[in-house]
């Protein structure tokens, strides 16, 4: 019989999860996986995880990462090539995490975006400062018909020293990434706090693992036999599942 008062499980892996849309493992691309042996490794370690479809989001930053979308999908091509042979059942797909500047613009005036399912493009900005017109950017982004996810709101401190700069950021139309590890306090207590309180407002769409190398691999091991944690996290709806689609590439 169907007990209506049963608790929720407490999850020992991310599986409640599926899809994981935000990591750095296309080598050599990034500050992410170095080589395929990096990436092979980081990507067993998301399946031992639980996670069966991953979409990777390398770094698109003018200065340091300029990857097209030729680049990345030819790295996407490679390490499904090395996925397969190394027999891990993964789905494995790409887009990438754009750095809000003035290349991101061109980009998005030129629909030269790699995006995640529903057309939603994966931005991230300066922990220190907000870019100077980031809601105008916002609202352009959105007028091409694109749905901005911010990447970690929880890591740009000058947001969370004030609040109501989350909520008009949602007010605009942008849904929140959490990184998995800000829970944990690996990027700190300010962070931590960030991410819990975020969390608490009901105002996390997605929870991302930001996985670029083994140190956070390891962390997010013990992310997952950390019950109090887990049970944290497994109170919240989040939509990662739904991000089957077939990513889109505008190129
Ligand atoms: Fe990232």
């Amino acid at each position: 019989m169907l007990n209506l008062f049963r608790k929720k499980q407490i999850a020992s892996d991310f599986s409640f999860l599926h899809t994981d849309l935000h990591s750095h493992l296309i080598p050599g691309i990034d500050d992410g996986a170095k080589t395929m042996d990096d990436a092979l490794r980081l990507v067993q370690t998301l399946y031992d995880l639980g996670y069966r479809h991953v979409i990777t989001t390398p770094h698109v930053m003018a200065d340091l990462y300029p990857n097209t979308p030729k680049d990345i999908l030819d790295g996407l091509a490679a390490l499904r090539v090395a996925v397969s042979a190394a027999g891990i059942d993964m789905e494995l797909e790409a887009a990438a995490e754009y750095f809000i500047d003035e290349h991101f613009n061109a980009l998005v005036e030129h629909d030269q975006l790699l995006t995640l399912p529903g057309n939603r493009v994966l931005v991230e900005m300066s922990t220190l400062n907000a870019p100077p017109n980031l809601f105008n950017d916002l609202f352009r982004l959105q007028t091409k018909g694109y749905r901005p996810v911010l990447a970690h709101p929880e890591r740009y401190l000058f947001l969370k020293q004030d609040f109501r700069q989350y909520t008009r950021l949602k007010d605009y139309g942008c849904e929140f990434q959490l990184n998995l590890l800000s829970v944990t306090g690996y990027y700190g207590k300010p962070v931590r706090e960030a991410a819990l309180k975020l969390l608490k407002n009901n105002m996390i769409n997605f929870l991302g693992t930001d996985l670029h190398h083994a140190r956070h691999a390891e962390a997010l091991r013990e992310l997952a036999s950390d019950k109090s944690l887990m049970k944290l996290l497994t109170q919240y709806e989040f939509a990662n599942a739904t991000l089957t689609e077939p990513v889109a590439v505008q190129a």
